[in-house]
């Protein structure tokens, strides 16, 4: 079923697990997300870049994509499609229109004054169609599509300033930058907990976990004791569809389908998220 992710966060945070938030990038991403929660009896969130949905050919298609293949796979379990680091209230309300089921505001970028008037202005619209929000605080290290901030440049969150937020927007969950980098890590993530701690006992609402590929097991359980109910993974997936392609074709050069190698890619992805939903403790809480 196509739900917001209020629910499902509220639930992960009450109960102590995470859901995973997987970006999907293509067909395959798509088939092989939605297998492994349905597999896995776990709630889900697709996660939907910009340039990920301008890659596929648009929101609409998106959600139509989706929305075929839970038919096809007699999808039980609770997923949602998310625009991931929405950069405009523009693009939030196409994705809304298009029939995205919870977005992110990413703005980030703007002062405090500016980011709490734009994720409000979002929220309106979003909590009037029952689709749910995200924003963010601080400033997130790496590289992900169009978001782009040097690991120097990342700067971690503020915990009165997310608390403002939070409670001037009514956001249903967020994201406060605490040291998170998006794309592999260079050594061990340096992840501000006790900041975290501190976010979690000011503002109540579940938090977001950016830049979830590369973070170890003991930072990922302490992060979800701390609040976060949503961790995002994208990179990690990616890394293992694309060794699983190398691996096809420097077995078989002379292998021309598609086909071949974007299956092993899927199955490669699938048992990426499908450990991941483990680890995060989502497994059997559809
Ligand atoms: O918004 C998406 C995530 O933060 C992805 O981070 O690519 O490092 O796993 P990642
Ligand atoms: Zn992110």
């Amino acid at each position: 079923t196509l739900v917001s992710m209020k629910e499902m966060l509220i639930q992960a945070k009450e109960n102590k697990y995470a859901v995973g938030q997987f970006n999907i990038n293509n067909l395959e991403f798509t088939q092989a997300i939605l297998q492994a929660a349905q597999e896995e009896n776990s709630p889900v969130i697709l996660g939907v870049s910009e340039g990920a949905a301008r890659y596929m050919g648009g929101f609409k298609l998106v959600v139509t994509m989706v929305k075929e293949l839970m038919d096809e796979y007699k999808v039980t379990v609770p997923v949602a499609i998310h625009l991931d680091h929405g950069s405009s209230l523009e693009k939030c309300v196409q994705a809304i229109h298009a029939g995205f089921t919870s977005v992110m505001i990413d703005g980030s970028h703007h002062p405090l004054k500016e980011n709490i008037e734009l994720t409000k202005r979002v929220v309106e619209v979003a909590h009037a169609v029952g689709v749910s929000v995200e924003a963010e605080l601080g400033r997130i290290g790496g590289q992900e599509d169009d978001i782009i901030a040097d690991i120097e440049s990342a700067y971690y969150a503020i915990p009165s300033e997310c608390d403002q937020l939070v409670r001037e927007t009514g956001v249903d969950c967020f994201a406060p930058a605490l040291g998170s980098v998006h794309g592999p890590y260079k050594g061990e993530p340096n992840l501000g907990f006790d900041r975290m701690k501190e976010v979690m006992e000011l503002t109540g609402v579940p938090l977001v976990l950016h830049g979830g590929t590369g973070i170890p097991t003991k930072d990922i359980q302490k992060a979800i004791m701390f609040g976060s109910a949503k961790i995002n993974v994208n990179t990690e997936s990616q890394i293992s569809a694309t060794k699983a392609v190398r691996e096809v074709l420097a077995a078989k050069p002379n292998e021309y389908d598609p086909r071949k190698f974007l299956a092993s890619a899927r199955e490669a992805i699938k048992d990426t998220v499908k450990g991941k939903m483990r680890e995060f403790g989502s497994s059997g809480r559809a």
